[in-house]
């Protein structure tokens, strides 16, 4: 932490931390701004060297929504009722409240405890207390989801614990997250860089960027049948947060690799390959759980396909090759508002995707 003493009188200033001082107070300027390890007094917002980080920040205020604006009137009748949602139906539905209503948590708490200490620049940590906050918008979400329905509060909020599919998935995530949130963890060397570099990845392309997909189709899925049609319209508001929040990653973990070549070794690059496969494999045990004999008009061989396509994508991303041979999206209604509009190379690419008011519209 640094404060600026520019008004300081000499005489507090001539110390014996005068030549610090002297470094440590002068005025910051962009060539001074880097995405970690950086040394420059972080406490200054401008000049902004990152205009992707300020960008996705104001979108994300301009995206604003809160879940108890949404009714779930017919949510809660055909929940009640006996014949409009199938049995198979409601165990999709409560797995997913089980994994998002926690993962949410997790994700919170990664930003706060873990991220956005080791994150040193401003414009970046601007945009994370933005994304920190959104992740309690979708932990309130899951919560008034399940108050409304009525539903098991332990059986859901215990499902990260109890249910095996939705544990692997968090115990992945964990071994990064708890990387971050660990007091004595610290950047610095090429080994400690890649460990957050390594966990930036397992967060927002595989937390944030695969984990979260089986569940976004199976909800939306249902709500283009006209069932429960405010859980629909609160999970379109999530996804929509939630690739701001992959893009952002993303963008951070190119510059970081940017300003650190070092760090992107061939060695690296194969563990990346190898959690991202690992992964895949997670999800799809998730995708089999949660609808074992397909429901729908979705079964396990279109979600097989589809974690393969986005695994290739999240790869090609952050600039690896995909892995998976010709893998297509069987989703075509997801390609409107899943994250496909950033093809390109970021560096290419301008973040105009969301200046659209608090109002849902892709
Ligand atoms: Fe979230
Ligand atoms: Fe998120």
């Amino acid at each position: 932490m640094q404060l600026d003493f520019e008004n300081t009188p000499p005489a507090a200033k001539d110390n014996d931390s005068k030549a610090d001082a002297a470094t440590e107070t002068r005025r910051v300027t962009v060539d001074d701004k880097r995405i970690i390890n950086c040394r420059a007094d972080i406490n200054q917002l401008v000049p902004i060297k990152y205009n992707w980080a300020w960008e996705k920040y104001l979108a994300g205020c301009s995206n604003h929504w809160m879940p108890n604006e949404i009714s779930m009137q017919r949510d809660i009748e055909q929940w009640r009722a006996p014949n409009v949602l199938t049995d198979e139906e409601r165990h999709m539905l409560k797995r997913n409240f089980g994994f998002f209503s926690t993962a949410e948590s997790l994700a919170a708490n990664n930003i706060t405890l873990g991220t956005y200490r080791l994150i040193t620049n401003p414009e970046c940590r601007q945009y994370l207390m933005r994304q920190a906050f959104e992740e309690a918008v979708h932990v309130h979400a899951y919560q008034y989801i399940v108050e409304s329905l009525g539903l098991d509060e332990g059986e859901i909020f215990n499902m990260y614990n109890e249910v095996p599919s939705v544990h692997a998935k968090d115990a992945f995530c964990l071994d990064y997250i708890d990387t971050l949130t660990d007091p004595n963890f610290k950047t610095g060397t090429d080994e400690s860089d890649q460990q957050l570099l390594k966990s930036l990845i397992a967060f927002a392309m595989i937390m944030e960027g695969l984990f979260f997909y089986v569940g976004f189709v199976q909800i939306l899925a249902l709500g283009r049948q006209n069932k429960m049609p405010g859980t629909s319209e609160q999970v379109q508001y999530i996804l929509r947060d939630e690739t701001l929040h992959l893009n952002f990653g993303i963008d951070v973990i190119n510059q970081i690799k940017l300003e650190n070549p070092s760090l992107w070794t061939s060695e690296f690059q194969q563990e990346i390959l190898q959690m991202m496969e690992t992964a895949v494999q997670l999800e799809y045990c998730y995708a089999e759980d949660t609808m074992p004999n397909g429901i729908l008009g979705l079964n396990t061989t279109m979600f097989k396909e589809f974690l393969r396509f986005i695994a290739n994508r999240r790869l090609q991303q952050i600039g690896l090759k995909p892995i998976f041979d010709k893998a297509t999206n069987p989703f075509p209604w997801m390609g409107e508002v899943i994250d496909l509009k950033k093809e390109k190379n970021f560096f290419e690419t301008r973040v105009i995707e969301y200046k659209t008011g608090g109002k849902l519209s892709w």
